[in-house]
């Protein structure tokens, strides 16, 4: 039995990943803020699966939070196998309408706790000969869109440089880039995502069984669906700066009332 450790793991993306990954055998470590929620989760998967699930709470806006992590995944007497860097969240508003300390609490969460954990759980993997490193960024890394997309940006080149360095060690690195997906991501961060057409939105369950296939096939990147590889695969036709002004609308279309 291996051991994966997630982070957001309470609701979402995180949330699927937990239950696919209890599923298949895999003991669990649960990260997120809220203890109660954790706790839940946590006695849910263990009845329905009969796996070990420790739970986490770090808050990975913080510096507490994150190192509280990084000191689990260098635990070498209870091994991570599988990381999933999967916490995230949308601010509400446009570039001047979100104050830079939301900005910069983002750029901490998606950035510098991807970055972290992903140095602390590979250095351990690379020791042992294998692991696995899934880092959750979004279709938003390709389109010029905020700090939201910049960040997700980031995670998307970071996570395949690094799979490059690592290849042949035995450490896996893969960037999993969802479109739309029917999380509390968008209720959470107060964005009206009504008008968003049916067809752009896809199930956790299945971005998550898509990713663990990609990983296991050896891809650094994995975009979960046709419609999503096709609408990346005509922007690349697209001049930038076109792009950029039908991503603006679309963040005005989807943003915030
Ligand atoms: N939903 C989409 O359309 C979509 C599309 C592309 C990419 N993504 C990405 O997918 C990832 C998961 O998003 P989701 O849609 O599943 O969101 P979600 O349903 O809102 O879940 C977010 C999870 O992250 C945790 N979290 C948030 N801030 C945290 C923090 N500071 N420290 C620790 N945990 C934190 C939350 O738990 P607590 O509140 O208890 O901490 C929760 O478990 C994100 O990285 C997001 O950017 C989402």
């Amino acid at each position: 039995m291996t051991t994966a450790l997630i982070t957001g793991a309470t609701a979402g993306i995180g949330a699927a990943f937990a239950r696919r990954l209890a599923g298949s055998g895999h003991h669990l470590v649960l990260v997120a803020r809220d203890t109660e929620r954790l706790r839940d989760e946590a006695t849910t998967l263990h009845d329905r699966y009969g796996v070990e699930v420790a739970i986490l709470t770090a808050d990975l806006s913080t510096e507490d939070g994150i190192a509280a992590v990084e000191k689990r995944l260098r635990d070498t007497g209870e091994p991570v196998e599988l990381l999933v860097n999967n916490a995230g969240f949308g601010n509400k508003g446009r570039f001047l309408e979100v104050p830079v300390d939301d900005e910069l609490t983002m750029l901490k969460v998606h950035c510098e706790a991807v970055l972290r954990l992903t140095t602390a759980a590979a250095g351990t993997m690379r020791e042992r000969g294998r692991g696995g490193v899934i880092n959750v960024a979004s279709v938003a890394a390709f389109f010029p869109r905020g700090t939201y997309g910049a960040s997700k940006a980031w995670v998307t080149q970071f996570t395949q440089g690094v799979a490059q360095d690592l290849a042949g060690s035995g450490v896996r690195l893969m960037a999993l880039c969802p479109g739309f997906v029917q999380t509390e991501f968008h209720s959470r961060a107060g964005m009206d995502a009504g008008d968003v057409p049916r067809w752009m939105w896809l199930e956790a369950g299945r971005v998550v069984d898509t990713a663990l296939r990609d990983l296991a096939r050896g891809r650094t990147l994995c975009v979960p669906d046709p419609r999503y590889k096709a609408l990346l695969g005509a922007s690349r036709l697209v001049p930038r700066a076109v792009l950029a002004r039908a991503s603006t609308g679309t963040g005005r279309k989807y943003g915030p009332k």
